[in-house]
């Protein structure tokens, strides 16, 4: 078969086989098609898009294209949970250890990654001494034993996805919904997961800003995952503020350590208990989201999820003693406040700017090689809907630098303030299952 004649097939709109897309993904993953060919193609798939079968098959090819990782191992049902992203999204270091606390195996494949705070592991290394170095076995090993691991991204797991993703980066190709979908699924599926939670983020810090657009992206996903046998359930949730009130590594440690013992804030304990709940059913813990619910809560008030974070910890090399005493963790130089400038309600919180003026900081990496500076970031004193008085702090900016005038003023331009009282947007804004 030749690469040109499916190309072309796609071009004019035609569905593609199984087998054409088998040859299309293993051509491109060993260097038997050329960038050129297959940018071409992801421009045809931007155009005409995908049939639902096209983007099965196209996901399942880039799962089969390097290793997976086999979970086998382990009793139950082993559930993911993906995010789209987001700014200051705490939430997987706190449903890691809320959902096991109440018996779902979490097997967890995390990275560290681009963006404007550090991914799940360089938040976790900001508790002295935890790691990830461990081998396959040591991980599916403290995951039987405490119902909770971490590890490190494999770098050999579907390197098809690995290649086109960054072909598509530079040919104007990366928003297109089926190639999203399949570039996400194939990653979930490739570490080995049974079932996926997916939260699919909506509003001004999210890669989907527009509500129609990540909905078409939830259902695609979950079409994706039925049609693979991995049972899949997204939820929409609103991201155009930023997700509880820190970001940064350190600072959000100490933000999932509140919500665990129960004095978080309530967007992200929502969050959670919304996705945690989802999780307890697909891995048959729970008969129901409402049962799953209060068994989360109650796990939550008798201290059984912030034991089950110690363990965990404590099994990866950390000090658990940060737990009750979270001033060991990474803590900047300086604090610098900012008032507000005028009395009222605050309107809006632009969660992208806030991520950039976090990155700025140093919280973030710009580039693959970029350090990450683990005690910086923000953390919010007021969020939308918010009553604010003239010269109280809107938000505190932890700096290991004197002169953080630009991240002030991307601070200031960030957050809205209206005469009017404000309603915040519902932080679930939807289902797709
Ligand atoms: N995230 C991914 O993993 N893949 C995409 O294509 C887009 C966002
Ligand atoms: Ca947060």
């Amino acid at each position: 078969m030749r690469t040109v004649d499916l190309i072309t097939k796609k071009r004019d709109g035609g569905e593609l086989s199984k087998a054409e897309i088998d040859a299309l993904i293993a051509g491109y993953t060993e260097g038997s098609i050329p960038d050129y060919q297959m940018s071409a193609m992801a421009m045809a798939i931007f155009f005409k898009g995908m049939t639902p079968s096209e983007r099965a098959d196209l996901t399942m090819a880039m799962v089969h294209s390097g290793e997976t990782i086999d979970l086998s191992g382990i009793a139950g049902v082993k559930v993911d949970k993906h995010s789209t992203g987001g700014v200051g999204d705490t939430t997987t270091l706190v449903l890691a250890p809320l959902v096991a606390s109440i018996g779902v195996p979490v097997a967890k494949m995390s990275g560290r990654g681009l963006g404007h705070t550090g991914g799940t592991i360089d938040k976790l290394e900001s508790v002295p001494g935890f790691h990830v170095e461990i081998d396959n076995d040591q991980f599916i090993d403290l995951v039987n034993r405490n119902g909770l691991a971490v590890i490190g991204q494999s770098d050999k797991l579907t390197p098809a996805d690995k290649k086109l993703y960054g072909l598509r980066d530079v040919t104007g190709t990366v928003n297109s919904i089926p190639l999203i979908a399949s570039s996400i699924m194939s990653k979930k599926i490739a570490s080995g997961a049974d079932a996926i939670v997916l939260d699919v983020k909506t509003g001004d810090g999210a890669f989907m800003k527009e509500m129609s657009e990540a909905e078409d992206l939830a259902a695609c996903m979950v079409d994706i995952g039925n049609r693979v046998g991995r049972k899949t359930v997204a939820v929409l949730s609103d991201m155009s503020q930023p997700l509880g009130k820190a970001i940064g590594n350190a600072l959000e440690v100490r933000e999932a350590i509140d919500t665990l013992r129960g004095v978080g804030p309530e967007d992200l304990t929502s969050l959670c208990l919304e996705l945690g709940s989802h999780m307890a059913v697909l891995a048959g813990v729970a008969q129901s989201k409402e049962d799953a619910r209060s068994m989360l809560e109650q796990s939550i008030s008798s201290g059984k999820a912030l034991a089950k974070f110690r363990t965990f910890l404590e099994a990866q090399g950390g000090d658990v003693s940060v737990v009750d005493d979270p001033d060991k963790l990474p803590s900047a130089k300086y604090r610098f406040e900012a008032p507000a400038k005028q009395s009222g309600y605050v309107s809006s919180i632009a969660a992208e700017s806030m991520g950039v003026a976090a990155m700025l900081l140093g919280a973030g990496r710009a580039t693959k090689d970029s350090k990450i500076d683990l005690a910086v970031g923000i953390v919010l004193n007021k969020k939308v809907g918010e009553r604010v008085e003239e010269g109280q702090s809107l938000a505190t900016i932890h700096a290991n630098t004197e002169s953080v005038d630009e991240a002030l003023a991307i601070i200031y331009e960030a957050i809205g303030i209206s005469d009017r009282q404000v309603t915040p947007s519902p932080l679930i804004v939807g289902e797709v299952k």
